[in-house]
């Protein structure tokens, strides 16, 4: 089946320093694809240029059938189709969450007020925040929050969502309640690209998993196989550090 995206010999750089060295990734419809790898590998280098929030420096990126790393002025409309989620939620601090989530099916699709705010509330309960709807993000955890930047993504129902290290800001005690917001994501068949150094949440969650260093793909497996004695020794350096 053709991948829902296929970025190929993805090049970036930045001035003399080369951060992507042809990467190679593909995500299928309904799966989930978890990156890992050391800091600086080019993880959130990757996830950016494949939501064309960076310029690439060479290479293809397909989705959903097109061409799209030479989109240009159709950049935006394209990244409106690709939800994502940060480190830092970066919610809208002045409005409520049930508006966080409202607002760009409104603003940029010209959705009626009264069906965005209801689907906004109905996203909130998915996120399994229902009560929440007029709380703003200083009154709520930073589990809470994430989990309303994840039902804002989901509003503009993208065919992607992309997760940059999602959990990692977070106090421990609220990790597992985003963790399994994504995986429950995930099992009803949502796409989504997920850079995390949750192992329980790969293990549990994952189709694949693909290891970056130093700016390329250094191994990729099913998550089975990832995780199984068979890893390269490389991998299971890696994994036996951030696992210890
Ligand atoms: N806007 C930028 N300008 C210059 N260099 C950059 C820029 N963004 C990233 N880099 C460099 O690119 C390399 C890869 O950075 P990136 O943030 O993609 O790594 P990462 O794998 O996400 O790391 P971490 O696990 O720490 O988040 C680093 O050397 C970084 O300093
Ligand atoms: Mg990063």
């Amino acid at each position: 089946m053709t991948p829902l995206l296929a970025a190929a010999g993805l090049r970036k750089s930045y001035g003399p320093l080369e951060v992507l060295r042809g990467v190679d990734v593909d995500v299928a419809r309904g799966e989930c694809l978890v990156v890992i790898g050391p800091s600086g590998s080019g993880k959130s280098t990757l996830l950016r240029c494949l939501n064309l929030l960076e310029p690439i420096s060479g290479g293809r990126i397909v989705f959903q059938g097109e061409d799209i790393a030479e989109a240009g002025r159709r950049a935006p409309e394209i990244r409106r189709r690709i939800g994502m989620v940060f480190q830092n939620f970066e919610l809208f601090r002045h409005l409520s969450a049930l508006d966080n989530i409202a607002l760009a099916p409104i603003r940029v699709k010209g959705e009626d007020r009264r069906a965005a705010r209801e689907r906004a509330q109905h996203l909130l309960a998915k996120v399994h925040l229902p009560d929440k709807s007029d709380a703003f993000p200083d009154e709520l955890s930073g589990g809470q929050q994430q989990r309303v930047a994840i039902a804002r993504a989901l509003a503009m129902e993208p065919a992607l969502m992309l997760y940059d290290e999602p959990t990692s800001a977070l106090d421990p005690e609220t990790v597992g309640e985003v963790l399994q917001v994504m995986q429950e994501l995930a099992e009803e068949g949502s796409t989504s690209i997920v850079v995390t150094h949750e192992m329980g949440f790969a293990r549990r969650a994952a189709d694949r998993v693909v290891f970056m260093d130093a700016g390329a793909v250094a191994h990729a497996a099913p998550a089975a196989r990832f995780f199984s004695n068979e890893a390269p020794e490389r991998v299971a350096r890696f994994l036996g550090k951030i696992e210890a």
